[in-house]
């Protein structure tokens, strides 16, 4: 017999959503009157560059890094153009670099692969696990005498199981660098991402919890990493915080200064953030709030199961994603979310690119690289250490069949109690005419 069902929207029902969809982007909706005052005092100001202006005003940038220390609860933070950038600072102050490899998990946004090739290193790419995020026992799998330093990527708004990463690390002397771009202000076992490795690093771009357009930082508690991804981040200190003296005194010890090249945070960005940073808190119990409604309301169906979160505290709320019995459902799953209003979508199609997706990163698998010459692949550090890094768009199967079977649905914070639960009826509607 044919299941009851109400006629679903993709077969000619009614919608089980009827309002609109807001957009995601959590900190850029909430752009309003305190932003823009503060742009307007930078530029009543004139006072646009970090290092000087007309006017005898602290910088917003370095107001900014102490805030922000204050809010993850660090001892310091470097303001960067992006969190790219924030990667690679925080690459080349740990010394990664020419016959290094970096492990990196098969799902990320490409610029956390991409970072490790530009500090002239060699990514390996791992598996995720069923919290889509780095599998400690992959990354164990995969350290070779030339890992250096794992990124442990805190993918779509959770923390990765920063225990058994540091564990590893610490067993096998490697550094750890937190991705936090999707989550920041989350945290694991009561600590906020970023200071629970060597180094975090950190996006402030439009699509990003909060944001400045574009924007990053990199923080740590080790004052001579600061420095070092200072240097770096600054053509090679030219403008060491301190004054002229400062600026030209001799390194201080041996790593010190070396060239680098221009990373900076401009002003106007340093003063949106800070105000974006005192919402923070708000969007993140908006979005935490959001989705444990659906949760709740959606929990115990066959067929259905949550992504499984290392610390379900420290879920930063941006996104709900439920696991599906196999790709086919999946797909069809999210159609029908779609005609029902809901902006849903499956995270893995062998034939849509998804930059976040490693078996699409063409320019690592195929080893292309700005030269002929082929570094850091051919590069002689490398070969002399026995490297010899092998690519392929099926290795890490593990993570394309989570993604199969993933159904990505975004937390908007400002979505009221009413869209929640249309998304929930919209659900339960599909999985019963579906699972
Ligand atoms: C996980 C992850 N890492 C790094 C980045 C790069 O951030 P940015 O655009 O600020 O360079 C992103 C951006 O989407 C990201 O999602």
């Amino acid at each position: 017999m044919e299941k009851m069902v109400n006629k679903l929207a993709i077969d000619g029902g009614s919608k089980a959503k009827t309002t609109p969809n807001i957009p995601m982007y959590p900190g850029g909706l909430e752009i309003g009157e305190a932003e823009k005052k503060a742009v307007m005092q930078v530029l009543d100001d004139k006072y646009l560059f970090r290092y000087y202006g007309p006017s005898d005003v602290e910088s917003k940038v370095k107001l900014f890094e102490e805030e922000f220390s204050s809010k993850i609860g660090v001892q310091h933070t470097l303001a960067t153009n992006s969190c790219t950038s924030a990667l690679i600072c925080s690459l080349v102050a740990l010394g990664v670099g020419p016959g290094d490899e970096v492990i990196v998990p098969g799902y990320t946004f490409f610029a956390s692969c991409a970072a490790i090739v530009a500090a002239k290193a060699v990514p390996v790419i791992v598996e995720v696990d069923d919290s889509l995020t780095l599998d400690p026992d992959d990354v164990e799998k995969k350290i070779t005498p030339r890992t250096k330093a794992i990124i442990a990527v805190h993918m779509r708004g959770v923390p990765c199981n920063m225990e058994r990463i540091m564990a590893i690390a610490s067993k096998y002397n490697l550094k750890v660098i937190e991705d936090v771009a999707q989550s920041t202000g989350g945290s694991y076992k009561g600590k906020r991402l970023g200071g629970l490795g060597d180094m975090g690093a950190f996006s402030f771009q439009y699509h990003k919890i909060i944001t400045a357009g574009e924007g990053g930082a990199v923080v740590t508690n080790d004052m001579m990493l600061y420095e070092r991804a200072m240097s770096y981040h600054d053509a090679a200190a030219c403008w060491r915080p301190g004054g002229p003296e400062k600026r030209f005194a001799k390194a201080r010890y041996n790593g010190e200064l070396f060239p680098g090249v221009n990373y900076r945070m401009n002003e106007i960005s340093g003063a949106i953030l800070r105000v974006q940073l005192e919402r923070l808190d708000g969007l993140l119990a908006q979005m935490r709030q959001n989705k444990s409604r659906i949760k709740n309301a959606i929990s115990g169906i066959n067929g259905i199961e949550f992504r499984r979160l290392n610390d379900p505290d420290g879920d930063t709320g941006i996104v709900l994603i439920l696991f599906l019995p196999n790709p086919e459902i999946t797909g069809k799953f999210a159609e029908a979310l779609k005609a029902e209003g809901i902006a849903a979508s499956s995270m893995h199609n062998k034939s849509v690119p998804d930059w976040h997706v490693y078996s699409h990163w063409d320019m690592i698998i195929n080893k292309w690289t700005a030269t002929q010459e082929g570094c850091p692949y051919t590069c002689p550090h490398y070969l002399n250490k026995g490297g010899n890094v092998q690519y392929s768009s099926d290795m890490n199967p593990n993570t394309l069949n989570y993604l199969g079977r993933s159904l990505h649905i975004d937390i908007p914070a400002q979505m009221t109690g009413d869209d929640c639960d249309m998304i929930s009826e919209g659900i339960l509607k599909v999985a019963k005419a579906y699972l």
